[in-house]
């Protein structure tokens, strides 16, 4: 398709995306207390519902999943309802959304989770992440130390991912993405500084991806297809503590693994030029390439022109412009982001971005 561009329309999962940008999944820290979104995400996201593909911030599969303050959960009756709510006002507007599945491992404090959960932070290895996280009683903390899982307990998380899945198929989500990025459980996983496991989960490189593609396995047996399910993966990103010897071999190894599964996409945060993990890794995988990370109207269409990419990720500029697909299209100003109001609550910086 030599023409592609980001207003060119797309297919995912047997859908059709209005065009090839897709709203990155942003944590914003307006969910209600018992993790619940609140009605003010019912408008953040119907007003950004002209993305090809919504993906939703970052919500955990269960209680011991969250670690940061006000962040949204799918487990309960009361929380899917509330997703079940978004998910209808998006649809009504024509729009298409993916849940983003989010489980913390060792990121997290208790003071965010009093309420929910008083179970302490599960990860792969008992390794404390340098870094503080805020909290809304004590302000900025550092993050807690977590508990190493037991074999015995990794059948039972990853269960939780697949209820997860099945809520958000019934809450009305198109489908389900793994967040398998940014230095959260699964790259812990992943990741040799975090995980020094002994067991079938740690070690080789083929130990060491079990995880995602049995998480991947089960949400996809949970959703009814494995074109329901993504994965976000962001190699050699060192945020939240994280660091692996050897990414190039990590992440090649694990998408020629998934390759196969047929899922909805395959979503890659580069975070720095070199190597390039679009490069690399987009011939490994067969289904559709969504590239993400810093792009502009101008960059997106170049990397869609060049083949690099089927779709385009955009964070920062949906949080400031929630019609962005309109503004490329007629060339219009783009609103400045507020990192000031990323993670503040109420409607300010959230919902006050009017569209052209
Ligand atoms: C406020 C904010 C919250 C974010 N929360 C999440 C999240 O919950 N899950 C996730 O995968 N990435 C999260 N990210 C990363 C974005 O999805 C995206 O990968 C990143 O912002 C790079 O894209 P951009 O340069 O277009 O903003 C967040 C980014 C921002 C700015």
């Amino acid at each position: 398709m030599p023409d592609l561009n980001l207003l060119t329309p797309g297919r995912i999962d047997g859908f059709d995306t209005r065009n090839r940008m897709v709203m990155a999944p942003m944590t914003r820290c307006r969910a209600l207390p018992g993790a619940i979104p609140s009605e003010l995400a019912i408008e953040y996201y119907t007003q950004r519902a002209s993305a090809g593909l919504i993906i939703t911030e970052g919500t955990a599969p269960a209680a011991t999943g969250l670690g940061y303050a006000r962040t949204p959960s799918i487990d309960t009756p009361e929380q899917i309802a509330a997703w079940k709510k978004i998910t209808d006002a998006v649809h009504a507007k024509g729009g298409r959304l993916f849940l983003q599945l989010m489980h913390v491992g060792r990121i997290g404090h208790a003071a965010n989770r009093a309420e929910v959960t008083k179970d302490l932070l599960v990860a792969p290895s008992a390794i404390r992440a340098a870094g503080q996280i805020w909290t809304d009683s004590l302000q900025m903390q550092d993050n807690d130390m977590p508990r190493a899982l037991e074999t015995s307990e990794i059948p039972g998380v990853i269960a939780q991912y697949a209820k997860a899945t099945s809520n958000g198929i019934a809450a009305g989500f198109d489908g389900v993405e793994l967040h398998s990025a940014s230095g959260y459980l699964p790259m812990q996983f992943l990741s040799t500084n975090t995980n020094q496991r002994t067991d079938g989960y740690g070690g080789s490189v083929q130990n060491r991806i079990r995880f995602v593609v049995e998480t991947l396995e089960a949400m996809t047996k949970a959703a009814g297809s494995s074109a329901r399910i993504g994965i976000k993966i962001s190699p050699a990103m060192p945020f939240n503590d994280i660091n692996d010897a050897d990414p190039v071999e990590t992440y090649t190894t694990l998408v020629k693994a998934i390759s196969p599964m047929g899922l909805a996409f395959l979503h890659v945060l580069q975070s720095a030029p070199v190597p390039s993990y679009f490069e690399m890794l987009r011939p490994l995988f067969k289904g559709p390439f969504a590239a993400g990370g810093g792009f502009t109207q101008e960059s997106g269409n170049a990397a869609l022109a060049s083949g690099a990419a089927d779709f385009i990720v955009f964070g920062k500029l949906f949080t400031s412009n929630p019609d962005l697909p309109a503004r490329f299209a007629k060339g219009a100003p783009l609103a400045e982001f507020d990192a000031n109001t990323f993670y503040s609550p109420g409607s300010k910086g959230y919902t006050d971005f009017p569209s052209l």
